[in-house]
């Protein structure tokens, strides 16, 4: 499986998503400010990979340690958590990540652990992290693929697979799931400007599955889908909100406007660790401004006239309305949002959370 990022020895290796696909480089990490350098400028990216990539950080950050005693080593972790919080705010794997490691540090430092007893603890719990993450995906694949019909032309959006988690993908799982059980399944695979990360990352690890895929422009999702040629889209997402609303990468919410428009059943694949109950709705879901040039510019060359405004938020919000399911790692959930993503959390069965027996079918 594509290596997206590994503890090796005394440092974190990951391939570094920005060159790709031209250049398979991998970037070792060796302190906690590195770990979170990469986040931020998306060496690593995709909400998952993101979390994995902060609590190995912070695990890193603590082995590294020269506290003198344990509340020097308090102080200092505290600070490398709000350095790794700082670096992006929509995907809420990274916080949900960052709590985790927190926990893990309360329940050492409670027992009277010594600094090099909880960087221990810390790295157990971030391997913990990476390796459910793993597993999270393909259960979400083995609940997803049941939606999927057998044959099928998929059309997702970014990328929400292997690269953008530890190990499989969200959205790609379904689709892995799916080809996995002998379906024949194809992508159009949205090349989502301005970073190309469906153009660049989705297609790189579909093609290398051997997964029939076309790329296309963000812009031609409407047409292709007028003409009746995508059977269901499947997006990830970075965070989804209590009341079903989904924050994904910038241009999600038209496809599903589109989809909606065509009557094509629009699912999000995501882990629970993705679902922010304590945001009640989408409108409280802290969007990512980045960096113009990412618009202005392709690579190095200015492709926008000086003067010219630039917007560049790197994600949009898609009304639970128009979200046929949101497919976790513990069940498929349907509207009402509210009470399906409530049990999924609490791992009890609602009416529209559907756990073991997986429902079939459109919107
Ligand atoms: O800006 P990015 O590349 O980190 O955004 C990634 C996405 O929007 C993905 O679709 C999302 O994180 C789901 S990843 C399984």
């Amino acid at each position: 499986m594509l290596p997206t990022i590994e503890w090796q020895g005394d440092h974190v290796v990951m391939v570094d998503q920005r060159k790709l696909p031209a250049q398979e480089v991998y970037v070792r990490c060796r302190t906690a400010a590195e770990i979170a350098r990469a986040i931020k400028t998306m060496v690593i990216r995709g909400a998952p990979a993101i979390g994995v990539a902060a609590a190995l950080g912070l695990a890193l950050g603590a082995r590294r340690s020269q506290a003198k005693g344990t509340r020097q080593f308090a102080v200092e972790f505290n600070r490398t958590c709000d350095m790794m919080a700082a670096t992006r705010p929509t995907a809420v794997n990274l916080f949900w990540a960052i709590d985790r490691m927190k926990r893990a540090f309360s329940h050492g430092a409670l027992a009277g652990e010594s600094p090099e007893e909880l960087a221990a603890r810390l790295e157990a719990e971030a391997r913990r992290i990476h390796d459910e993450d793993v597993e999270s995906c393909r259960a979400i694949g083995a609940h997803g693929a049941a939606l999927v019909p057998d044959t099928a032309c998929i059309l997702t959006h970014c990328n929400a697979g292997a690269l953008a988690t530890a190990g499989y993908g969200t959205a790609l799982g379904v689709i892995r799931a799916a080809a996995e059980q002998g379906k024949r399944v194809a992508v159009f695979a949205d090349e989502t400007r301005p970073f190309l990360q469906g153009g660049r990352l989705t297609a790189w690890e579909l093609v290398r599955d051997g997964i029939q895929t076309t790329v296309i422009t963000d812009t031609m999702a409407g047409p292709i889908m007028r003409a009746g040629e995508i059977d269901l889209v499947v997006v990830g997402a970075d965070r989804i909100a209590a009341n079903g609303d989904v924050a994904n990468k910038i241009g999600t919410y038209t496809v599903a406007v589109l989809a909606h428009e065509h009557g094509v059943p629009f699912y999000v694949a995501a882990p629970l660790s993705t679902i922010d109950l304590a945001t009640p709705d989408g409108a409280r879901i802290p969007i990512e401004e980045r960096d113009p040039r990412e618009v202005s510019h392709f690579r190095s060359a200015r492709v926008t006239p000086e003067g010219a405004a630039i917007r560049n938020p790197a994600f949009d919000v898609t009304p639970h309305r128009l979200i046929a399911a949101i497919i976790t790692e513990t069940g498929v959930c349907r509207a009402p949002y509210e009470p399906s993503l409530k049990a999924a959390m609490e791992g009890a069965t609602a009416p529209a959370f559907a756990p073991s027996a997986l429902r079939r079918g459109s919107p």
